[in-house]
């Protein structure tokens, strides 16, 4: 009886890791101090065909605004793979995945999605969702 118990709770107590290991990048999933960082690396890198502002220009699309719906519906990892391997276009896959991540969080920033207390990491950027609207308060 004990057993099944201790099992039982085992199962619930795995259940809930798994469906908290998703998160959405409506979470706060880099920090402010990580956003600062990207912006640097992204005025070194990115600035000078994306634009100062992310606004892109008429042949080179902008980094606010339209990539929300354009990356909805895939994890954050779509993005940073993409980043990664694809940006900056004249020296591809050229930076390190610390700067690609912290460049990724300076982008998200920049749509106005809210920092939290933990830093954005490659391998993280998996297990979060690339959600266009706020996903609807879980009940508790
Ligand atoms: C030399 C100019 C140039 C530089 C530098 C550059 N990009 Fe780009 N970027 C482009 C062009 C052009 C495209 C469109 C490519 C395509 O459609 O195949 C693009 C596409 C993108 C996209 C896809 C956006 C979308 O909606 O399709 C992202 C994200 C991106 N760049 C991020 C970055 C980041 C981050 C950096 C800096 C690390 C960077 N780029 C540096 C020219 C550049």
């Amino acid at each position: 009886m004990r057993t099944k118990m201790i099992a039982t709770v085992l199962i619930l107590a795995a259940g809930m890791a798994t469906a908290q290991a998703r998160s959405s990048i409506w979470d706060g999933v880099y920090s402010d101090a990580q956003a600062d960082r990207g912006r640097t690396s992204y005025m070194q890198n990115c600035s000078r065909c994306h634009g100062a502002s992310l606004m892109g220009t008429y042949e080179i699309p902008p980094l606010v605004g339209r990539i929300m719906p354009y990356y909805a519906g895939s994890g954050l990892d779509a993005l940073f793979d993409y980043i990664s391997t694809a940006m900056p276009l004249d020296h591809p896959g050229a930076l390190s995945p610390a700067t690609n991540a912290d460049i990724v969080a300076y982008i998200l920033k920049s749509n106005d999605l809210p920092s939290g207390s933990k830093e954005l990491t490659a391998a993280g950027t998996k297990a979060i969702s690339f959600d266009a609207a706020k996903p609807r308060a879980k009940k508790k």
